[in-house]
């Protein structure tokens, strides 16, 4: 297959910076870009907004082809964004193909189709939201793309757990999957690359939901760990390396005595089985025993964290809780393995200019300060066994 060569094509910038940037600098134009996220998410606002500032900023228009509100809805929705751009153009339609033609007609540089799991064609059977409809449908309009010239958006409807059939069955039809995350009752969100075909996957954007809308984090960082003090048992500062971009996370422990025979293990953004692996690991190799006790972990702000760097500063949090002893303004990264070895991960310099950045000089440099061993860090931060 030949390599599509896209340095020199001109991207469009919406004109949103933190989506422009998870893109890969803008839309290709030609281009199927997927946007996943759980519903109310604010999936629908992102979009109204990066078609008004394209729109605004000259890039062209855009049809918003919406199949799940009405024009109407829509259209109040843009007035409390405050948009008012002509070049922003609503249609109420379920059927594939007269979007296709409306977008024949209208000649947008961006199409959005909200959402893939509404919309339906009348040439194959099937609901919409079916196997056959949702793929059929998102081949259309990928095509449609490419013969026009224009980037379409297909919005896609994902559950809690990430498996509706929709997204996971699209995201090898187009060239760019990103997901929109947060949570509902703050009001982060974070626009997240997981494949691009045109730059680098993995970039993150942040983003508050206000009044008005999506308002771009300047200093994300700033943000994630807000009015953090450091003080209790428990947390832990990560510096996470997102794409390009460093990013304080605050992650919390709780450690309490379990009620029942079977202890809770409750995680939220950060994956399960590497926690139940760390609680082992901490058991065996740095005497610290969670048996009996609910365990709770979760990264602050809504967001993810993937990177095995995570491990140390997972795990310090675990045992802060469980001895419940703070440890300060701290921030930690590195890998854990099974046998209870700290290994250096990348970015290392990075990680630390962010921390210090943002005031948080007492740096757990480990494995870089010497340390391999899980028990020797635990104990170097003043959280061994009595
Ligand atoms: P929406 O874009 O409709 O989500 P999705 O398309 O992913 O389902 O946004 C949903 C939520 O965002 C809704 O609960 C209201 C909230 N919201 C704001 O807080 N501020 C705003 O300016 C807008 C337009 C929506
Ligand atoms: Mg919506």
């Amino acid at each position: 297959m030949a390599r599509v060569e896209v340095d020199d094509v001109a991207r469009l910038r919406t004109g949103i910076g933190e989506l422009d940037r998870v893109l890969g600098d803008g839309l290709v134009p030609g281009s199927a870009i997927l946007l996943g996220g759980e519903p109310g998410v604010g999936k629908s606002t992102l979009l109204l907004q990066a078609a008004a500032a394209l729109a605004a900023a000259g890039g062209g228009g855009t049809l918003v082809a919406t199949a799940e509100e009405s024009a109407e809805q829509v259209a109040l929705r843009a007035r409390r964004l405050g948009i008012t751009d002509p070049g922003v153009h609503v249609l109420a339609e379920r059927d594939v193909d007269a979007i296709i033609r409306s977008a024949e007609e209208v000649g947008p540089a961006l199409v959005v189709v909200d959402s893939i799991q509404t919309v339906a064609t009348a040439e194959v059977a099937g609901v919409p939201g079916g196997v056959a409809q949702v793929r059929e449908s998102a081949a259309r309009l990928v095509h449609a793309a490419k013969d026009q010239g224009c980037a379409v958006v297909l919005v896609g409807h994902v559950t809690k757990d990430g498996s509706i059939a929709g997204p996971k069955l699209l995201e090898h039809a187009v060239d760019v999957v990103l997901s929109l995350e947060g949570e509902s009752e703050l009001g982060l969100r974070v626009v997240r690359g997981l494949k691009n075909r045109f730059g680098p996957a993995h970039q993150v954007g942040l983003f508050e939901m206000g009044d008005g809308g999506l308002v771009e984090i300047a200093d994300p960082s700033r943000a994630l760990i807000g009015d953090w003090r450091g003080r209790v048992a428990g947390s832990v500062l990560f510096p996470a390396v997102e794409g390009k971009r460093p990013l304080l996370i605050e992650l919390q422990a709780l450690v309490s005595r379990s009620a029942t025979p079977q202890p809770r293990r409750s995680v939220r953004g950060v994956d399960p089985a590497k926690v139940h692996q760390l609680l082992a690991v901490m058991e065996r190799h740095a005497g610290l025993s969670f048996t009996q006790a609910d365990v709770y972990v979760s990264a602050v702000g809504g967001v993810r964290v993937r990177e095995p760097a995570a491990d140390l500063p997972i795990a310090l949090a675990l045992a802060s809780s469980l001895l419940d002893r703070p440890l300060g303004a701290v921030a930690a990264w590195g890998e854990v393995g099974l046998t209870g070895e700290v290994r250096p991960v990348a970015h290392a310099s990075r990680r630390a200019d962010e921390a210090v950045r943002l005031g948080i000089s007492d740096l757990v440099f480990s494995p870089d300060a010497g340390d391999r061993r899980i028990g020797d860090v635990i104990a170097r931060c003043g959280l061994a066994v009595a």
